[in-house]
């Protein structure tokens, strides 16, 4: 214990500590030096002394007052930061306490804590004057009383004056009571032995080491005088409302200080100065009367001064925990008010509200506290701020009112994921599109603040086709703008669906997804191919129609197909070129060809038709092939007919061909007799071959056609059957009239010279 003066204060600090509703009394002598002791409140209240500095404890104190103590953080002890003057803070009052409140937040903890500040003996006993004036009568009596004014003492108790002492005299003796000093005549004054005397009086007070204080009364002995002037009471007291205005009559009876005055003539005492009970309740004045020939007689007016309700309550907001977090939960405080009313009794007796409506209430602690609570749950995306109004009115008569905004802010908690605007989202796009296009645009709210509500859009991982879908879209995380990666192919899918995820950059994060659908349209980028007869040479057939074929009959029939769908897979034939106009005609839709009227023996054995495939795009797209048609009953019959065998062994036979070509060039004169000879009596008889179109798993191999449906789908109707009854047929060696009769196109070279030169033929065999 450091004031630099223990014994001394030894014997004033006892200290006393009550713990009632967790608070702390401490007695401290006056005076201290600053930064002494006062005593450890962290073990005294059992706080952890670690977290002292986490939960900022500090020493608060009401309004404006001065600072007289602090906690030291680290050590957990209150010290003072300055003297304190105990007769400067309570004056003659018995007890002397200063209160102050030791905060703790997180969780918001108040615990008052009582100064009671004790008395030492730093004032000496002084009298007002230095020199006491007295005149006294020669004819005075023995026993006659002459009052002095008393001395005063600052300090109180024991330390204030307990004696006077009076310098040994021939005359005069002392007599001293609670209320007086008087000096009591003992031997009668003699004017012409002693005209005039100086006593000293001393006065002591109870202190250790005892302080004293002197003075000097000089007595003038005077020769004969009236009687002395008497107050009708030894002590007066009145009492006086605060604010009372100037003027005011007290009570009609001399003075303290500047407040108030007396009327010298009618004794009476008006209010000259401000009294305030807030800073004084009562007010000790010495009267003095004194006679024209200087008798004089003292008295005591004891004034107290009555409250009345001339402040209004005064709001602290000891502590707030700005911002609180959205999801703290109900009953959690936030803060702290304290309401202080400077007046008295019931004009100081507050009570505290706020307003309806918000979310908090306050809860009231120990005295003149409040707890401000959360009453519910909050939501900063519904409402962040919070402009709570405290009011505090008293109980006086009017009741004085006043009232404090506090300003709540409520902080974010990542509780919200996105949100898309739509439950799933479809994107259109047309096949062929560039790589890189923009396929649709999803979007996703978040209300949180700041990172919290950024959303950032992603694909979620898949696959698509067996591929991953990031190869196919791709999104801007910012804006959520979807790009096609690659270019689509109609024939090959027509849609697929893609999960896009919105995630928040919380921590931790928060998503969700939704399901994007790309639906790929068809543009016309496929023409028709024909299947049968089969394209572009290499196998050229012809068809056999009977001789008797009446009108309408069914020849033959083109089938064709189309990879793209709807409109653009619509096909329509048409006979472009042929050898008789009038005689074929072919179904627009059907393909099928049929003669137009009966076959006559005019018509040219070898019909030629060239027919062209649309579809019904925009633009149309078309393929062309060739159908060669033989009018015969038997293959016996048709002319021409070359031995048939297939490219390959052709041109092998070419090179034979062209050996032999040399060799008969050379025997050429010698043998030319013998060749036309042989020549004419050449014949070959035909030989047939069976023909099927493409199989399917042939062109599901150049990847036009991968799906079969589309195969399927437009498919011209009954092409399969006639397919296979045609083998079937052919090997019974049987021709029903509307069967078709299939040949190399090698065997009809000759007959067809003069058609389209673009439809190209097989091989040529040269006749030997
Ligand atoms: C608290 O006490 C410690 C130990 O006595 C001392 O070192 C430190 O300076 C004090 N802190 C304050 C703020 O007074
Ligand atoms: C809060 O309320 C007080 C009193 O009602 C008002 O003066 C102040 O402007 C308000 N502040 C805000 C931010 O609304
Ligand atoms: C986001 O939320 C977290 C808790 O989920 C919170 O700690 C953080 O302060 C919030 N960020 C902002 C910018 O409000
Ligand atoms: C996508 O969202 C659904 C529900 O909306 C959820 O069940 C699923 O787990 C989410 N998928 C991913 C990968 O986040």
């Amino acid at each position: 214990y450091a004031t630099g003066r223990p014994c001394f204060c030894f014997a004033f600090f006892i200290l006393t500590l009550h713990l009632a509703y967790g608070d702390l009394s401490y007695s401290i002598p006056e005076e201290m030096k600053r930064e002494s002791l006062i005593g450890n409140a962290a073990k005294d209240l059992g706080l952890d002394l670690r977290t002292l500095a986490s939960r900022q404890a500090r020493v608060d104190f009401g309004g404006n007052h001065k600072r007289y103590c602090e906690i030291n953080r680290s050590t957990g002890d209150l010290i003072t930061s300055e003297r304190i003057d105990r007769e400067s803070l309570c004056g003659k009052k018995p007890s002397c306490v200063v209160k102050v409140d030791l905060v703790l937040e997180n969780p918001l903890e108040l615990h008052r804590v009582s100064l009671h500040i004790q008395d030492i003996n730093d004032n000496s006993p002084k009298f007002k004057k230095h020199l006491i004036e007295m005149e006294i009568r020669e004819s005075a009596e023995r026993g006659n009383r002459f009052s002095i004014e008393e001395a005063h003492d600052a300090d109180i108790g024991q330390n204030a004056v307990q004696r006077y002492t009076l310098q040994k005299n021939d005359n005069f003796i002392l007599a001293v009571d609670s209320n007086k000093v008087e000096l009591v005549l003992e031997n009668k004054l003699d004017r012409e032995k002693q005209k005039e005397m100086n006593l000293l009086l001393t006065a002591l007070d109870g202190g250790s080491p005892q302080r004293s204080g002197t003075v000097v009364i000089h007595v003038t002995v005077l020769d004969a005088n009236d009687n002395a002037p008497v107050f009708s009471q030894a002590v007066y007291k009145a009492s006086l409302p605060e604010n009372s205005p100037l003027d005011t009559v007290v009570i009609t009876v001399k003075d303290d200080e500047n407040v108030f005055s007396i009327d010298s003539k009618t004794g009476e005492i008006r209010v000259t100065g401000v009294i305030d009970f807030e800073e004084r309740s009562s007010f000790e004045m010495r009267v003095q009367a004194k006679d024209g020939l200087g008798l004089t007689s003292y008295s005591k007016v004891m004034i107290d001064v009555t409250d009345i309700n001339d402040n209004a309550p005064v709001i602290y907001l000891k502590s707030l925990s700005n911002p609180v977090p959205e999801n703290v939960s109900p009953n959690t405080e936030v803060g702290i008010i304290n309401v202080q009313d400077r007046d008295s009794e019931t004009n100081g007796q507050v009570r505290c509200s706020i307003q309806q409506g918000v979310p908090f209430k306050l809860v009231p602690s120990i005295k003149n506290y409040y707890s401000l609570v959360t009453t519910g749950q909050l939501d900063r995306e519904l409402v962040s701020d919070y402009n709570i109004t405290v009011t505090a009115t008293d109980e006086g008569s009017p009741p004085l009112s006043s009232s404090k905004a506090v300003q709540l802010s409520v902080a974010d908690i990542n509780d919200n994921p996105p949100v898309f605007e739509e439950q799933s989202y479809s994107a259109y796009v047309s096949e062929n599109n560039k790589p890189g296009s923009t396929l649709c645009s999803v979007t996703a709210r978040d209300p949180d603040w700041r990172q919290n509500g950024t959303v950032i859009y992603s694909v979620l991982p898949g696959e698509v086709n067996g591929a991953p879908v990031s190869s196919y879209v791709s999104v801007n995380g910012d804006t959520g703008v979807i790009h096609a990666v690659r270019s689509f192919d109609h024939e090959q899918f027509r849609s697929f669906k893609v999960h896009v995820m919105a995630r928040d950059n919380g921590s931790p994060p928060l998503s969700s997804n939704v399901s994007v659908s790309v639906f790929i349209s068809d543009v016309n980028d496929n023409s028709p191919q024909i299947l049968y007869p089969a394209p572009e040479g290499k196998s050229l057939m012809t068809e056999l129609v009977p001789k008797a074929a009446h009108g309408g009959s069914l020849v033959s029939k083109v089938i064709a197909v189309d990879a793209d769908s709807g409109q653009n897979a619509w096909l329509s034939y048409h006979i472009v070129k042929s050898t008789d106009p009038g005689l074929f005609t072919i179904g627009v839709h059907s393909g099928e060809i049929r003669t137009q009227r009966d076959i006559s023996e005019s018509d040219s054995m070898k019909q030629n038709l060239i027919v062209a495939v649309k579809d019904n795009g925009q633009p149309s797209l078309s393929a062309t092939c060739s159908m060669y048609l033989l009018i015969s009953d038997n293959l016996a019959e048709v002319p021409e007919l070359k031995d048939i065998s297939y490219d390959e062994k052709n041109s092998k036979l070419t090179s034979y061909l062209i050996i032999a070509l040399v060799c008969v060039s050379t025997f050429f004169l010698t043998f030319i007799i013998i060749i036309l000879g042989v020549r004419f009596c050449r014949r070959r008889k035909p030989r047939l071959f069976a023909y099927l179109p493409p199989n399917y798993a042939d062109v599901d191999g150049t990847g036009t056609l991968r799906s079969t449906y589309n195969y399927d789908a437009y498919l011209t109707t009954g092409s399969r059957t006639s397919d296979f009854k045609f083998v079937t047929s052919y090997s019974d060696n049987t021709l029903p009239a509307d069967q078709t009769l299939r040949k190399s196109p090698t065997d009809f070279v000759d007959p067809f010279e003069d058609l389209d030169p673009s439809v190209e033929v097989g091989a040529v065999h040269k006749h030997l």
